[in-house]
């Protein structure tokens, strides 16, 4: 397969590694002092791009790709004030889009746990929730794209918690995320149920970028030749 990356960082060079091992092509390789060569024409070389790069850059990465008709794998976080416009434009003109906001099995399988937790938590009241994540110092966002991911899940599940605010609460039916920055941290994660006698904590910990890299070839491999929007649900039958 042919593939373009869009974002050569810590991920991209990751990714890289992963995917010539996997038997891939790497044709395009675009970060910010070769912008120039982030075209349409390049990019239809590729059988599929694969986009970490930075929040501002993800937007319209994604609709060049469209204009290319080169399906696009987003793994880029911190920019879901487009994410509606992005995947309704995908599904009413036939392109093709993953997005995970994290890539990893392990994740993916705790997103699955985190949903069933918050469901049998909704009625057990005297349990308070809250969440933690921890990043390295260079993350451009906060919180995670992940951390809003699970969010988002206990606030659909648990009638108590109607929004999720970063670091404090404003309002009573908040779910408080806090974020940290700490060295060169990966990814940790962790939801606790906390009440006056015993706490519950569920945790992930990626011990490195490798899991998230090897989702986003995978999700590559997935995504060539499709139409549509697609998750890691549609690749794990979670
Ligand atoms: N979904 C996941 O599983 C997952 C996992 C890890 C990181 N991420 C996200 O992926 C993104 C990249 O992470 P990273 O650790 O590689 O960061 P990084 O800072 O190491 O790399 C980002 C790269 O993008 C480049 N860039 C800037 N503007 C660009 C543009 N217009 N086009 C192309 N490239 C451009 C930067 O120069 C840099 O090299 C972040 O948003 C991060 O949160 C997602």
């Amino acid at each position: 397969m042919k593939i373009a990356l869009l974002g050569y960082g810590k991920m991209g060079q990751e990714i890289e590694k992963i995917a010539l091992s996997r038997g891939h092509e790497i044709v395009l390789k675009i970060d910010i002092n070769n912008q120039h060569e982030n075209t349409a024409e390049n990019l239809k070389k590729a059988d599929v791009a694969i986009d970490f790069s930075i929040p501002s850059s993800a937007y319209p990465n994604i609709m060049k790709c469209f204009e290319a008709d080169t399906p696009v794998v987003c793994g880029t976080t911190g920019w879901l004030e487009k994410y509606d416009e992005v995947t309704s434009y995908c599904q009413t003109h036939r392109k093709t889009l993953f997005y995970a906001s994290n890539y990893s099995v392990g994740v993916n399988l705790f997103f699955a746990l985190n949903k069933k937790l918050a469901q049998l938590m909704n009625s057990q009241t005297d349990y308070e929730v809250s969440m933690e994540e921890i990043h390295h110092i260079h993350k451009l966002d906060a919180p995670s794209g992940t951390a809003i991911t699970l969010a988002e899940a206990i606030v659909e599940n648990l009638d108590r918690k109607n929004q999720w605010e970063l670091d404090r609460a404003t309002k009573d039916d908040s779910l408080v995320i806090s974020a940290v920055r700490q060295g060169e941290v990966p990814g940790t994660h962790s939801v606790t149920y906390d009440s006056a006698v015993d706490y519950l904590e569920i945790k992930h910990v990626a011990k490195s970028r490798k899991g998230f890299a090897l989702g986003a070839v995978i999700a590559a491999e997935f995504s060539a030749g499709k139409t549509g929007f697609f998750s890691m649900n549609d690749v794990l039958n979670l």
